[in-house]
């Protein structure tokens, strides 16, 4: 996107496209909101969507799609097997990945249970730079294990480093002499790096692990559900790449791999996913996995009308305007509620802003779930949905402790082309009046504790009646109606 320049006025990040059509939202009076996160178990995933002001919960499956892709759904061609959208779709990923064995699948996830379930045996271990929730659950689903070595500092919450999602090589290099290649399944690198921000990884630290990966026989894999926020990244920060064309940046970073996935809820806008696999055996062999949990090779347990739109999507991710336009609005959010004095997780990444709540709520123990409580807290004051990315996010240790997360943080996701500057003005005024009474602020405990991916059914409830006396103070300054 061009840096508009304004006349009279410091700069503001600005929508490169008009909105055609419109879902109407609704702000619940306080005390039901409430009543809804009692309903909740004060887990933001069992809230109902109609209750909700702000959805900033992911951005999986609810960006907004353009004229274009809405319009390319009524050519897809239905068909169980052969559909044409396939072979269109195979071709647009060809194209721009430069690898043509397409592998269909019906999300993100999908990818990796596909991935995992070929790949890992028991006791093996799988480097990543940082792991995600899905990608992790199911490498350990098999009895292996995932090492993270992102480089130290990309846990520092308040940074000013631009790829703190970049791999620490010499992590990797005792890593492999620790575990022996052989023991290695495979190394996955995340771009946009989810669980600490939405954080990149330059092209230089890609190449120089996959380097390190391809000369002890390890294969790589690249998960590239947020490429297209780390593309931004690279072309703005990499001093190297910023005369690169995003078609060219994307090129480079995928001849670095021999195996891509992505979430299509993410990349390319769409509802679906697909695993690209560089060596034909691997291929034919993955291929049994689809049609036994997927779907036939064609469709993979997308519809096709999904496909077709995820076609044009794919299209949309090669042009800079549609790509930057999640993470300048991502970083105005960061940048205000920080000059406000709010602990945010810095730079402002992808994907989201990401409260760091850790600082905000310190008298919250970690085994109270602070950015569980604040992620609640924030729907209670202001109707805004967002996700709690901490210990309540993590699997408990073997021997039943709480696995405490090394970074505490509630993200506002900001789905990409849906929501005006106004609306995240809204979002920055109601996490500074929070912020200015995080001490009414409780913990959580669980009532019902899911053994797997816990954060997503498992419901809790306060430890105290903090609910009330904090939503008491925000009805006293903004009055019961909002
Ligand atoms: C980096 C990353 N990988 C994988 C996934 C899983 O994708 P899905 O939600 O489509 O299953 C996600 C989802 O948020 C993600 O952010």
């Amino acid at each position: 996107m061009p840096e508009i320049k304004f006349y009279n006025r410091a700069p503001v990040p600005m929508e490169m496209h008009k909105v055609k059509i419109v879902q109407k939202l609704t702000l619940l009076p306080a005390k039901e909101r409430l009543q809804k996160m009692y309903d909740a178990g004060f887990n933001t995933f069992l809230l109902h969507n109609k209750d909700i002001f702000m959805d900033m919960l992911t951005d999986s499956g609810v960006n907004a799609m353009s004229d274009e892709m809405q319009s390319a759904m009524l050519r897809a061609d239905d068909a169980y097997a052969g559909s044409e959208t396939f072979y269109r779709m195979q071709k647009k990923l060809e194209e721009i990945f430069g690898i043509a064995n397409l592998l269909p699948t019906h999300q993100g996830r999908a990818c990796e249970h596909i991935i995992a379930q070929h790949l890992v045996k028991p006791g093996n271990c799988v480097i990543m730079n940082y792991h995600f929730t899905t990608s992790k659950a199911h490498v350990t689903r098999l009895g292996a294990h995932v090492e993270e070595l992102v480089k130290d500092e990309g846990l520092v919450t308040k940074s000013t480093l631009p790829f703190k999602g970049n791999i620490d090589l010499d992590k990797v290099r005792a890593c492999i002499a620790k575990e022996g290649a052989d023991n290695i399944a495979y190394m996955r690198l995340e771009a946009g790096t989810n669980l600490i921000g939405g954080q990149p990884i330059s092209y230089e630290n890609m190449k120089q692990a996959t380097d390190l990966a391809k000369e002890h026989g390890i294969l790589t894999i690249l998960d590239a559900s947020l490429l297209q926020d780390n593309l931004y990244f690279i072309k703005k920060r990499e001093e190297s790449m910023k005369d690169k064309s995003i078609r060219e940046i994307t090129r480079m970073v995928a001849d670095l791999f021999d195996v891509i996935y992505f979430s299509a809820r993410k990349f390319g806008f769409g509802r679906g996913g697909g695993i690209l696999v560089r060596d034909e055996k691997l291929f034919h062999e993955m291929e049994d996995y689809i049609t036994m949990f997927e779907g036939f090779l064609t469709y993979g347990g997308m519809s096709v009308k999904e496909m077709e739109a995820m076609i044009v999507g794919f299209e949309e991710t090669m042009d800079f305007d549609v790509i930057s336009q999640g993470p300048q609005f991502i970083a105005h959010c960061v940048k205000e509620l920080d000059a406000l004095g709010v602990p945010m997780i810095t730079p402002g990444g992808g994907l989201g802003a990401h409260i760091d709540a850790r600082q905000v709520v310190d008298h919250i123990p970690s085994d109270q779930y602070p950015a569980g409580s604040l992620v609640a807290a924030l729907y209670l004051c202001g109707g805004i949905r967002g996700m709690e990315r901490g210990t309540l996010s993590e699997e408990r240790n073997p021997d039943g402790t709480e696995h405490i997360a090394s970074v505490e943080m509630v993200r506002l996701a900001f789905p990409r082309r849906v929501f005006t500057l106004s609306q995240t003005e809204y979002v920055i005024d109601r996490v500074k009046w929070l912020y200015d009474h995080r001490h009414l602020i409780g913990g959580l405990r669980f009532v019902h504790e899911p053994k797997t991916l816990r954060f997503f059914t498992g419901k809790l409830e306060p430890v105290s009646d903090w609910p009330e006396k904090l939503l008491e103070a925000y009805i006293a300054d903004f009055g019961a109606d909002q």
